[in-house]
């Protein structure tokens, strides 16, 4: 027998406004659905499909991720990548005693990774997964300061003045990396002569208290290299005449998983003696969601292990040398699955795909006079073009910018770094995904939105411009 319904019964008036809310139409459902507080946390419950809808919407006012050409990031996985991805999304990655199997998948995938780089034995390379290529490269410093500071301290010489020479085109993270571990930085002007950090005039920057070289492949600003080989016979000079032997660090945050499918005989990873250590995002061209990163030394003996933490109070003992403690676990399953799903040749086709977009939009970009290549896109799939000295007064790269993004396209502007920053350019990163024919669309909208800027009788207005998509 069913309990007499009465109004005063507490229990039945919420079933009551529940299946009212679950009758009414989500978009008519009252006040909920346009009318959450913003920035202050609601009194009560909403129902979930609401919230969902409402987040939902939100994040549909975000650009769409497809037509993001400024990131690097990868932006899409295939089905079954998603699929492991909602499978394993409460793993945390530093829980690694519960967690066995990924932590094992964990070193599977960096000792991939260091024979790939060609370590002279993987089995002696350590590394670790990172949230991304920041953590990495912080990782990779704070080795070499360390590996620095024993050595001084050995000597008995004064471990006070630490730095780093890196070129004045490195990404934000080194100089987060400077300014948080205080080290000074010694930045290397990139120019028109010497576009990325070559070697020359390296020993005007190093002395006793160099604790490394950074050396990017890939450079953010351009897509560019830095050839490893070069400033490693630079620094070998050096040591011959002064005695100093400093080790090379590889940013590889996008070229390190380029460099071994599309440019296998470029030498620039541990068959350069001098290289340390190497970073790489795998969000970037390891195609994996954000955030993944890997770090690799060449040999143990190149991380100190004072570096590293035994922590045990997640039951057995486990080594950390991390700046986060929990992280997700799905990424470093998502990396595996690719490596098995891929492997050598289907990264290869991937990358190379990439690539032939780049190269075909570079040269598409290059015909046109409005436009100066700054490179063409055959080291990572990524190139930057400048507007033709003298072409306009009317517009810049601001402009172009903001109008292509009418069209949903998201290419950023940017001034090149300090000695070269009057210099605007933009930049376009092809990712999986970008194929040849969206890229086509692509150039029919940028010569549509020159044709429209050309077109204006008067100068565009610059008020605030930079700023739209400073780096
Ligand atoms: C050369 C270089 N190093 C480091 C980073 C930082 O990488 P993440 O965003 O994975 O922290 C980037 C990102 O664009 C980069 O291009």
């Amino acid at each position: 027998m069913s309990t007499p319904r009465t109004p005063q019964n507490p229990f039945h008036a919420h079933a009551d406004l529940t299946r009212q809310n679950q009758l009414n139409p989500l978009f008519a459902r009252e006040g909920e659905a346009t009318d959450f507080p913003l920035g202050v946390l609601p009194d009560g419950e909403s129902l979930p499909e609401t919230a969902y809808q409402i987040v939902h919407d939100e994040a549909m006012l975000d650009g769409n991720s497809r037509l993001n050409l400024a990131t690097f990031v990868g932006t899409w996985m295939d089905s079954h990548a998603n699929r492991i991805y909602a499978e394993t999304a409460d793993k945390n990655m530093v829980d690694k005693d519960e967690y066995p199997q990924t932590a094992a998948i964990e070193t599977r995938c960096w000792t991939m990774l260091a024979g790939l780089w060609n370590a002279p034995d993987a089995s002696k390379a350590i590394g670790t997964s990172t949230i991304g290529s920041s953590e990495a490269c912080m990782l990779g410093g704070l080795a070499l300061k360390r590996r620095w500071q024993h050595a001084r301290k050995a000597a008995g010489l004064s471990t006070e003045k630490p730095n780093l020479v890196l070129s004045s085109a490195v990404q934000v993270c080194w100089e987060k990396f400077c300014n948080y571990w205080d080290v000074e930085p010694r930045y290397i002007p990139i120019s028109l002569e010497h576009k990325v950090l070559d070697g020359h005039d390296l020993e005007n920057y190093v002395d006793e208290n160099t604790i490394g070289v950074v050396a990017i492949m890939g450079v953010t600003y351009t897509g560019m290299y830095e050839p490893v080989a070069e400033i490693a016979a630079a620094l070998d000079r050096i040591q011959e005449t002064t005695g100093l032997d400093i080790p090379i660090h590889v940013d590889g945050a996008s070229g390190g998983m380029i460099a071994p499918f599309l440019q296998p005989d470029l030498a620039w990873d541990f068959r350069v003696e001098r290289v340390a250590s190497i970073s790489t995002s795998a969000h970037k061209y390891g195609l994996v969601y954000p955030g993944l990163g890997w770090v690799i030394w060449r040999t143990v003996d190149d991380l100190p292990s004072d570096l590293v933490f035994d922590v045990t109070y997640l039951g057995g003992h486990m080594p950390s040398f991390a700046l986060n403690f929990s992280r997700p676990g799905a990424q470093v399953l998502l990396q595996y699955y690719l490596f098995l799903r891929l492997g050598f040749d289907g990264y290869y086709k991937v990358q190379k795909a990439s690539q032939d977009v780049a190269v075909y939009l570079a040269g598409e970009i290059a015909t046109m006079p409005a436009f100066d290549l700054w490179n063409d896109g055959t080291d990572i799939p990524v190139f930057a073009w400048q507007l033709t000295a003298g072409y306009t007064d009317t517009w810049n790269l601001y402009h172009l910018s903001e109008r292509l993004r009418l069209k949903g396209w998201l290419i950023p502007a940017y001034p090149m770094p300090a000695d070269l920053d009057e210099i605007v350019v933009q930049r376009i990163v092809v990712r999986n995904g970008l194929s040849r024919n969206l890229a086509e669309s692509l150039m029919t909208d940028i010569r549509d939105a020159v044709a429209y800027l050309d077109a204006l009788d008067a100068p565009m207005p610059t008020e605030g411009m930079t700023h739209a998509f400073t780096h």
